[in-house]
């Protein structure tokens, strides 16, 4: 069995060219490497070597570490469990959090032609005049930061009747299957455990939800 010291150590050695030739390092500088005291690099390397994960020649001054096949199966079993971790496709992100009444302001703005239109062409549908107000769960709150490093979608904001209405960002999400898309106004404080979904109908009746219910929405993939 590899424990994770060894994983590090071999990863380090293979940083270092050892899956494709013998490196040729002292402990002290492996030691640094792994941010250890040479004793403690000294043991892995040991303990490396004896369950045939490296094979070492030692000299007066350092020594050649070469990475066997068996250490290199290791590391790209480390590598393929990334690479599903990573994957496009491997999963979206998702928010719990409670439905709550807003000022009723979604209905308002929902209803604005220039607003209406751009959400049609980015999203592929029209919305329900409102927005769906969530209060976030406080596990949910490092999701919806991670959420907001993805690509969102600007909605332009526009002049009518004398006034300025201001841009906006959506995202496409979904809730229990239903095509969605949280907006978020472009203004600048905006709390950050609130929400606002909007979708081509009614969730309140779709979802069967009121006030103070949980619910789920999925983002991404
Ligand atoms: O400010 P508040 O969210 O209370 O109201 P609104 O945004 O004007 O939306 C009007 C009503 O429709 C609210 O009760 C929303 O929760 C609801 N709504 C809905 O059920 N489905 C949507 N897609 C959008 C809003």
């Amino acid at each position: 069995m590899l424990v994770a010291e060894g994983l590090e150590c071999l990863k380090a050695i293979a940083i270092m060219g050892g899956c494709r030739r013998p490196v040729f390092v002292s402990s002290q500088k492996i030691a640094e490497t792994l941010h250890t005291s040479p004793q403690t690099a000294s043991r892995r390397l040991k303990a490396l070597e004896s369950q045939a994960f490296i094979t070492r020649s030692l000299t007066p001054d350092g020594q050649h570490i070469s990475i066997t096949e068996k250490g290199e199966r290791e590391l790209r079993r480390e590598y393929a469990d990334y690479c599903r971790l990573f994957a496009a496709g491997s999963g979206g992100y998702t928010l719990t959090g409670s439905v709550v009444s807003g000022l009723g302001e979604g209905k308002y703005y929902m209803s604005l032609e220039p607003y209406k239109a751009q959400f049609f062409s980015h999203l592929g549908f029209t919305p329900y005049p409102g927005t769906l107000n969530i209060r976030l769960s406080a596990s949910s709150l490092p999701v919806r930061k991670k959420i907001d490093a993805l690509e969102w979608t600007r909605i332009k904001g526009f002049s009518a009747d004398g006034r300025t209405f201001g841009d906006a960002r959506c995202i496409p999400c979904r809730m229990n299957n239903v095509s969605c898309a949280i907006v978020v106004p472009g203004r600048t404080h905006y709390p950050e455990d609130m929400i606002e979904v909007i979708a081509p109908v009614a969730l309140r009746r779709q979802l069967g939800v009121e006030d103070s219910d949980k619910v789920t929405v999925e983002v991404g993939s």
